[in-house]
């Protein structure tokens, strides 16, 4: 598949299939994220990928939607502040460090016929504590990992000449 054809195949999957998602593919998708960019390549990111067998009411405090825990994986993208590239007037990059990483995720997965949907309007404290994380990781966005189980809609973006402007050109 090239390039943009797999951005136009890549939406946020909200069903999902039980099927078990083959090591290798979890890999590829894993190693996807290792050879993201970062700011400085400081890498400020960890990434905790947990089973939802066994484990769906306590997935559910985190974000309580029935899909969040239908596939058989859920990632989880989290930063290191204290590692993470500043700008000398003091903006953090952490954040877009850590999108990209998760961008990569859900394009590679797409890429392998995987599903994934970002998810930001979690319950961090739930997640901390479901998750055993450590209070200078910082968890920053969720997505469920699976074979899809619902079928894309249509794309509903902006048109181009409302979201770029051609300077001095
Ligand atoms: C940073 C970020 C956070 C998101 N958080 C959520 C979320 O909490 N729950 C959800 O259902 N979708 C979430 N999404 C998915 C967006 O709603 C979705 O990407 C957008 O509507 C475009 O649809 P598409 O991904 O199918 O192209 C998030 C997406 C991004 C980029």
């Amino acid at each position: 598949m090239d390039f943009i054809e797999l951005v136009n195949k890549r939406y946020s999957v909200r069903a999902y299939k039980s099927d078990p998602v083959e090591k290798e593919k979890l890999l590829s998708v894993l190693d996807a994220a290792r050879l993201a960019p970062t700011a400085s390549n400081r890498q400020p990111f960890q990434i905790i990928v947990t089973k939802t067998s066994r484990k769906k009411t306590k997935l559910l405090s985190i974000y309580s939607r029935e899909w969040f825990v239908q596939a058989p994986l859920v990632i989880c993208v989290c930063g290191i502040r204290e590692k993470a590239w500043v700008r000398k007037d003091g903006r953090e990059y952490l954040y877009v460090d850590v999108a990209i990483v998760m961008d990569y995720i859900t394009l590679a997965a797409a890429d392998l016929g995987l599903g994934t949907c970002m998810i930001a309007a979690f319950n961090e404290e739930n997640a901390r504590k479901v998750l055993s994380i450590p209070p200078e990781v910082e968890p920053i966005l969720f997505t469920p990992l699976g074979y899809p189980d619902d079928l894309p809609g249509i794309k509903k973006r902006k048109k181009l000449k409302d979201l770029v402007h051609y300077q001095h050109w």
